[in-house]
């Protein structure tokens, strides 16, 4: 078993990493198990994994279960309260402990329903998607969506024990295998040029779902992951570099209508694009983004805006999703640009009409 610890004085915690864990006592280690335990998870994890997860929690009372209809747009307010009212009908006290288990959106739900229930309680995340894995489980960044844009509702609230079974990773569709390599690629090409050579060596063992690979590669990204949380947990510095491609992504992600492109996926367009902007502004070598781009193919991620979806969107309606992004302060346009691979920065008050152009640019219709 790989073990980490993300170090924060009295909140630390850790992430334990290994095929077949679920099914090992040194997975639970540690941690309380309250009379009241939910179990949160989705309906399609639920009938693979629900049961089993159930049975094999420590403690004393059995867990009462709540699966919630799958996919981002259900990541809802609706779906809180419906965590609120499972909690409340099982009369969960303080002590109370949230288990989620799913992908990020179940993730990032029932951490924000502990963060909110009697002004919070415990949360132990067991991710199932590969993107969970290497991200959404680690850092305590908890929220819902609204219409108007994502994670727009949320809090700060740091998991109790991040427990990965990459036995889990088998029944994930590829899709959403590829989805979760693009936010490794993230890392590599955000602050470590030789993960990303790394993930290049071995693109095609990865996309192929080769365990050992992709067990270092969930390793890599969480000790990446837990290092800036420990450094800027509240997203003040370093950690806003963390969200390469999320501005771009989380807009396209947003008007593309939830459901038809994955996070992931939004996000391997959205580092394209801030790559390609870097490089029109003279930042960065033009052969860094065909590197980066190289990668994302490999990967069977899209390096640019499909044209069935380019072609109903928006540039202005994009910037302006852009604009009520949570980086940006006092209506300043705040970026992560881009020196190359390995050196991503935060760009104070890019200039709007540069993005707007390249906005228009990316869903002129060119994206394949
Ligand atoms: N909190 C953070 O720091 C953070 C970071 C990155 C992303 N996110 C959030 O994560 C969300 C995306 O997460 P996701 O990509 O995991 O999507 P997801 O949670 O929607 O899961 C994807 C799909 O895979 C299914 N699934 C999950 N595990 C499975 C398994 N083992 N086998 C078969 N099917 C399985 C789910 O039912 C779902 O249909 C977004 O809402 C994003 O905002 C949060």
């Amino acid at each position: 078993m790989l073990q980490l610890q993300v170090e924060l004085g009295t909140r630390a915690y850790p992430i334990r990493i290994a095929p077949g864990l679920l099914e090992r006592r040194e997975a639970f280690a540690g941690l309380h198990f309250p009379q009241h335990v939910l179990l949160v998870t989705d309906t399609h994890v639920g009938k693979l994994y629900g049961d089993r997860v159930r049975r094999i929690l420590p403690g004393n009372h059995e867990a009462a279960l709540i699966a919630l209809p799958p996919g981002e747009q259900h990541k809802t307010l609706v779906s809180a309260m419906r965590i609120f009212n499972a909690l409340a009908e099982m009369q969960a006290s303080r002590d109370a402990l949230v288990v989620a288990l799913g992908g990020g959106v179940i993730g990032d739900m029932a951490g924000f329903a502990a963060a909110c229930w009697m002004r919070g309680v415990r949360c132990l995340q067991i991710p199932t998607t590969l993107l969970a894995m290497v991200d959404s489980s680690v850092g305590g960044k908890t929220a819902v969506d609204l219409p108007q844009g994502k994670n727009l509702v949320g809090a700060f609230h740091q998991p109790c024990a991040v427990v990965i079974d990459t036995d889990l990773l088998a029944t994930l569709p590829p899709r959403e295998l590829a989805a979760g390599l693009a936010e490794v690629v993230k890392y590599g090409a955000l602050g470590d040029e030789s993960f990303f050579a790394w993930v290049e060596q071995h693109a095609d063992a990865l996309i192929a779902g080769d365990t050992a690979r992709l067990a270092q590669a969930v390793h890599r990204s969480c000790a990446h992951k837990a290092r800036v949380v420990v450094a800027d947990e509240t997203e003040q510095g370093e950690r806003a570099l963390l969200n390469f491609g999320h501005t771009f992504g989380h807009a396209i992600e947003a008007e593309a209508g939830y459901g038809n492109l994955l996070h992931g996926e939004a996000v391997a367009i959205g580092m394209m694009l801030a790559a390609r902007l870097s490089s029109e502004l003279g930042i960065a070598p033009l052969l860094d983004v065909a590197r980066l781009a190289a990668v994302l193919e490999r990967l069977r991620l899209p390096v640019a805006v499909p044209a069935k979806i380019a072609a109903r969107l928006d540039p202005s309606a994009l910037l302006a999703r852009m604009r009520l992004d949570k980086k940006n302060v006092s209506g300043r346009l705040r970026l992560i640009l881009w020196r190359g691979i390995g050196h991503a920065f935060v760009a104070e008050n890019v200039d709007s009409h540069h993005v707007l152009d390249l906005l228009t640019d990316a869903v002129a219709g060119d994206g394949g």
